[in-house]
């Protein structure tokens, strides 16, 4: 049996932010049983919901040295849907009313998990053959695996993975804090480690001791040895190029299924949304105070509402869409300016567009069901899972032609009869116009094909079936097997 250990700072059902939780919960469960002990660990927040927390059972605790602190950490478990959770309990870093806050906490709040990670392993008697860690909040693992922790016996095999869900977010403080902090010697923080323009870089030390790196796409794997989208490590990506590996991610296919999910108004499959589907629209739109009208194309967003997400070509064209035959329903939160600029649509055009600035799981389902098309002309985007989700509900993703959008959209081909949707290549407002009103007019005048294109786009396969055969093969490879 191999033993695999995840370390994730969020993880799906207990706490999530984005789609690193959803991949971190989801795709443990679908690694071969009989050959891998696939584990996850993450912190208890105190901003976990009391159903979560009160679940969790008590194992053990120890107090750990981070350079000149002792530190208490508490470890709890918890057994869900044939996973071995394990959550690291320490009331200090982990308060606050979401998991993340300032960066100079976060640097130090992930020193400590990053290490209780590792350090708790001996004294729950869990030796994993490699540990595979997810974006910079962990990156200290492959350091810390090379420096001290190699001393020990326990250790000293041990490998690891680093996968970066998004680059964009390194883990970045000045040096003097994080040696501080970490007590890791002054030979660490070098340019060749994880000295990165003048700071110490979390995310790069784990780039650079891990034994392989993945990301969540082939078209971003290329992407970030370029300098557009490489975010000032482009360098280091193409040195390691021969231990990258881009691995698609997947959705859980049973979480999101319209033909089970309790969350929205009319279960549908394949075969009868033609009929069906069309409930999901009547009820959304009557509950969010859209104007009650079938034909209508209706437009679903579910995003952080950041730079990110390609909210800039939104803002600058939504005067302009707004006058087209059309609905909005948007649900997400984040920057200001992008919360206000939805907020002024739906004043301004009630009945036209929804402004939906919170977070809600059960929302979001009944969007990915309940509408025709889904918006996401992303800037960058390393994976995504929301257009994996409409694909699923047959909601037809618009998306812009980079990293995972462009590796699981494929755009209708009227000549062919192929495609699951629609694309556009350059990151410009008046192409993702063309691109949404090319899509209108499929809708509007071409039934048929619209629903042929639905066809493809539920028959697309994005569970982890095939991606968790890509990973299990990198950890026996990794193993020399
Ligand atoms: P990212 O991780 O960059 O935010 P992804 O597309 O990979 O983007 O994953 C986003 C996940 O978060 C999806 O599961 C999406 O449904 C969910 N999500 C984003 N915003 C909200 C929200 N306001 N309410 C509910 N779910 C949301
Ligand atoms: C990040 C990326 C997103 C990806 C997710 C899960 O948040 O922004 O594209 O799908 O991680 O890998």
């Amino acid at each position: 049996m191999k033993k695999i250990l995840f370390v994730s700072s969020e993880v799906v059902p207990f706490i999530k932010t984005g789609g690193l939780a959803d991949v971190a919960g989801s795709l443990p469960k679908y690694f071969n049983k009989e050959e891998f002990d696939v584990r996850v660990i993450l912190p208890k927040y105190l901003c976990m919901s009391d159903e979560w927390k009160s679940k969790l059972n008590y194992v053990t605790h120890f107090y750990m040295d981070l350079a000149w602190r002792s530190q208490y950490v508490g470890v709890l478990e918890m057994k869900y849907d044939g996973i071995q959770f394990y959550f690291i309990d320490n009331e200090y870093y982990f308060a606050g009313p979401k998991p993340y806050g300032n960066i100079y906490q976060d640097i130090e709040k992930f020193a400590f998990f990053s290490k209780a990670a590792l350090s708790m392993l001996p004294v729950i008697d869990f030796k994993p053959d490699i540990v595979h860690c997810h974006d910079w909040q962990t990156g200290l693992i492959p350091v810390l695996l090379k420096d001290k922790f190699h001393e020990g016996e326990f250790f000293r095999d041990m490998k690891s993975i680093i996968t970066i869900h998004n680059l964009k977010f390194q883990g970045v403080w000045d040096m003097k804090t994080v040696k501080d902090i970490t007590g890791l010697p002054s030979y660490y923080f070098t340019p060749d480690k994880l000295e990165a323009y003048g700071d110490a870089n979390y995310l790069k030390g784990g780039i650079v001791y891990a034994d392989a790196v993945t990301t969540v796409s082939d078209t971003y794997a290329e992407e970030i040895k370029t300098p557009f989208y490489g975010e000032r490590l482009d360098g280091l990506m193409r040195a390691r190029a021969g231990s990258l590996f881009g691995i698609v991610n997947g959705i859980d296919y049973n979480e999101y299924n319209p033909e089970t999910d309790t969350f929205i108004e009319k279960n549908y499959n394949a075969k009868n949304f033609r009929k069906e589907k069309i409930k999901n629209k009547r009820a959304l739109q009557r509950e969010l105070g859209l104007t009650q009208n079938d034909g209508t194309f209706l437009v679903g967003i579910v995003s952080r509402l950041t730079d990110q997400k390609g909210f800039d070509l939104i803002a600058y064209m939504m005067e302009e869409m707004c006058q087209q035959d059309i609905q909005f329903v948007v649900l997400g939160t984040g920057d200001e300016k992008y919360e206000n600029m939805f907020r002024y649509f739906a004043w301004k055009y009630p009945g036209k567009v929804s402004a939906n600035i919170f977070y809600s799981e059960a929302l979001s389902h009944k969007i990915y069901a309940s509408c025709d098309a889904f918006l996401m002309p992303s800037l960058f985007e390393p994976c995504g899972l929301s257009q994996l989700m409409s694909l699923r509900y047959g909601t037809l993703p618009i998306v812009r032609e980079t990293g995972g959008l462009k590796d699981t959209v494929i755009p209708y081909n009227e000549y062919e009869g192929t495609g699951t949707g629609f694309s556009f290549a350059n990151y410009n407002a008046h192409e993702m116009f063309f691109t949404l009103k090319y899509a209108m007019s499929v809708y509007y005048d071409r039934k048929r094909e619209w629903n042929k294109l639905i066809d493809r786009a539920m028959a697309a396969d994005f569970s982890w079936a095939s991606s968790a055969r890509k990973y299990e093969a990198l950890y026996r490879k990794l193993l020399g097997e």
